[in-house]
């Protein structure tokens, strides 16, 4: 399926019982959907990168739940109960640094207690996923307006990786603050850096911004420095996977260096992520389980080698960047300047209850 329209594009999608995702793995020379009807289907599209960005694969898996649920047959529930446990536990291993993946699977199984019939419980999971996915578009919206507050007409801000509208519902994290600012009619000129390995700065930054009609220029990721100084970036804004108790912060790799740039020439450098992203459970970054993925996104790209055969490769897809490096974490509840150990924790306070589980 080819997307020939011009609003924008939701990246995951639900229409008859299908769960239809873009593939970002094509973009910019393809806009392509694919339609998945299993949960093996959903972890392979999450594994591979079809789907990327912490929110999204966090609604992707959610959907992947309830269609594995609805393929369960038979009449006894707790085997019911087993089964979708079982899948929770498959869907989760597909990508390990994204908390928003176990985040979103956990939200729906909790519901199950609520439960004893499979037709009901089939159905409150469905509705569950499709309720996380409206959230999410709410809760970037609150991250967009937020972190507006932080920048100026005119300002160059430069961000990392995709923490778009692709990679969440609606508007992104990162990104949120630059539709909120074209919707106003205040110009920020965007410096998007490629993003090696994979390119999501290069290829899926570039092509959402350009979309909205945002300005944007790319570098490569070695120009950041040199950019920051020659064109007066004003701040760095990027997205997170998975920020600990004490605020350190896993997001794309690179982002740890452009952070000690940032430092070093003493420009702001924000992190814009969901309450889904914060894990409280995890004191510090060094908890946090960094993804290493395959060689071949190194050594070649798409079918090109760009490295000699048996080259040896390590390839972490993220890093931490230790809280004193940030400058502020921005969340659907309002910004945080300093204190993170303290003020996450009383984020959370602050919203229990507040939360449909
Ligand atoms: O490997 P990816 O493309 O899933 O990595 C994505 C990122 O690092 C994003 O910055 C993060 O998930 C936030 S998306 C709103």
């Amino acid at each position: 399926m080819t997307n020939t329209s011009t609003k924008p594009i939701q990246s995951v999608q639900w229409h008859d019982g299908k769960l239809i995702l873009l593939d970002q793995r094509m973009l910019p020379l393809e806009t392509n959907f694919v339609t998945l009807q299993t949960s093996e289907q959903v972890w392979e599209a999450i594994h591979s990168l079809t789907v990327r960005g912490a929110p999204a694969i966090g609604i992707t898996a959610a959907y992947g739940l309830a269609l594995a649920a609805e393929q369960f047959v038979g009449d006894n529930f707790d085997e019911f109960k087993h089964y979708v446990h079982q899948q929770q536990h498959f869907l989760t291993s597909a990508r390990p640094t994204a908390v928003n993946l176990t985040w979103a699977l956990e939200r729906l199984v909790s519901i199950l207690q609520a439960h004893n019939d499979i037709t009901e419980a089939k159905s409150a999971l469905l509705k569950k996923a499709h309720e996380i996915q409206r959230e999410d578009e709410h809760v970037c919206r609150s991250i967009g307006e937020h972190a507006f507050l932080l920048f100026n007409d005119g300002d160059r801000i430069l961000t990392h990786c995709n923490a778009g509208g692709i990679a969440t519902a609606k508007y992104g994290t990162a990104l949120a603050p630059f539709y909120i600012a074209k919707e106003r009619g205040v110009h920020y000129q965007i410096f998007a850096s490629e993003t090696r390995p994979v390119l999501q700065g290069a290829r899926l930054t570039t092509w959402e911004l350009q979309q909205a009609g945002i300005d944007v220029t790319l570098i490569t990721d070695n120009m950041v420095a040199h950019t920051i100084k020659t064109k007066n970036i004003n701040a760095i804004i990027v997205g997170a996977d998975r920020i600990a108790a004490n605020g350190d912060t896993a997001n794309k790799i690179g982002t740890f260096g452009l952070a000690l740039i940032a430092k070093a020439l003493n420009i702001p450098f924000y992190v814009a992520a969901p309450l889904s992203t914060i894990d409280l459970q995890i004191r510090s970054g060094d908890e946090i389980p960094i993804e290493e993925r395959q060689a071949r996104e190194v050594t070649h790209w798409h079918d090109k080698a760009v490295a000699p055969d048996g080259t040896q490769v390590f390839n972490p897809a993220f890093d931490i960047t230790p809280h004193h490096l940030i400058s502020a974490i921005i969340t659907e509840k309002g910004i945080i300047h300093d204190n993170f150990e303290a003020e996450l924790h009383n984020l959370f306070e602050n919203t229990k209850g507040a939360q449909t589980k």
